[in-house]
């Protein structure tokens, strides 16, 4: 059976849905977990097919809205829990079967425009960026941090060349008062007068300073090892990320897992370990023209997928020292609970 996709163009548009759904296969049934449920596009669309279980979980609480009128048509094959994804091993999962993880990460549409959550530079009152289940938010990071931290925060998470600038001018104006979002992006507005790019001054900034409040960092490998271990044989893991420090974490760990690694030259092929995974396409799928056109903000999306080959619960994995540097600047947050 093939499924109609109806797309709600007012609230949001699911990225990729399509595709997503074709890799995951749902018409064959089986246990789907929705990392990022967020408006539950992609679990709807899963839930269409009558032999599905899906578990959506999201750190967001104004999901639970959403989840909560989707359990009332779906009881037995629908649950819902507000989690952040690096926990999902704390899921109970004994006896399900499951046949796909999928991760579509970052923010929805219906929070950016949501003024309280402050993710955009649009959004009127205090800093904050805070997704869900936060130890600390936008407006400690900006009125508390060193200028040297914030400086690694905006060069490490939003590859910000003017990063000393903004951060020095920050500390500066902080001095005077207390430093709102609007106040924000006035401070990088000063220091980037002659810029002439075609993405809004504030964009790499704010980037930087969400990935830091919500520890994306950390979030996408804990979750990515997490899903990893859950899956059943011939199971698929399947990413959609935003930006390129997401993407190269997921190629990353995808390759690492899914190729044969030796650990040296010159030791002989037998002694190589198998790979856990495989995976039918190294390139990643990008939006059509035609979801593009409906849906701009699907134009940096990119979905790579991978298949588990046999049931295994531990591994070995490297990621963590590969990107090393970038947990050391998610670290810079311990700073900050000596100056709440
Ligand atoms: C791009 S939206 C997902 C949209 C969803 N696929 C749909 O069709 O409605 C990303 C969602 O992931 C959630 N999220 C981001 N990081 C998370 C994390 N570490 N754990 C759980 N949820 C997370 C956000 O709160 C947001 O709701």
């Amino acid at each position: 059976m093939e499924a109609t996709i109806v797309l709600d163009k007012v609230n949001h548009y699911p990225v990729l849905l399509k595709e997503i759904i074709s890799i995951i296969s749902p018409q064959y049934g089986g246990t789907f977990i929705d990392c990022t449920f967020g408006q539950g596009g992609y679990s709807k669309e899963i839930l269409k097919f009558s032999n599905t279980k899906v578990i959506g979980i999201d750190r967001d609480i104004k999901s639970k809205k959403i989840a909560d009128q989707i359990s009332k048509n779906f009881q037995d094959r629908f649950f819902f829990k507000n989690i952040k994804f690096s926990q999902l091993n704390n899921l109970k999962l004994k006896n399900e079967n499951i046949k796909g993880v999928i991760f579509d990460l970052g923010y929805s549409l219906n929070q950016i425009k949501d003024d309280k959550m402050g993710l955009s530079f649009s959004s009127q009152g205090q800093l904050n960026m805070k997704l869900g289940l936060n130890d600390f938010s936008a407006k400690e990071v900006i009125n508390k941090l060193e200028s040297d931290d914030l400086q690694k925060i905006f060069k490490y998470f939003g590859e910000e060349k003017e990063a000393k600038k903004i951060a020095n001018r920050i500390v500066s104006e902080r001095a005077k008062r207390e430093i709102d979002t609007q106040n924000l992006v006035k401070i990088i507005e000063s220091v980037k007068r002659r810029n002439n790019s075609k993405i809004h001054s504030s964009t790499k900034v704010f980037q930087a300073i969400r990935i830091f409040v919500n520890k994306e960092i950390s979030e996408l490998i804990h979750g990515l090892i997490n899903a990893t271990k859950i899956l059943k044989k011939d199971g698929i893991l399947a990413v959609v990320s935003f930006h390129s420090l997401e993407d190269k974490i997921v190629k990353y760990f995808f390759r690492s897992l899914s190729e044969n690694k030796s650990i040296s030259r010159y030791q002989p092929k037998m002694f190589q370990s198998e790979p856990l995974f495989f995976t039918k396409q190294r390139k990643p799928i990008v939006p059509g023209k035609k979801e593009l056109s409906e849906n701009v903000s699907s134009r940096s999306a990119k979905l790579r997928f991978i298949i588990k080959k046999k049931n295994f619960y531990n591994f070995d994995t490297d990621v963590f020292e590969k990107f090393k540097s970038l947990i050391k600047v998610e670290n810079i947050s311990n700073k900050l609970w000596k100056k709440l």
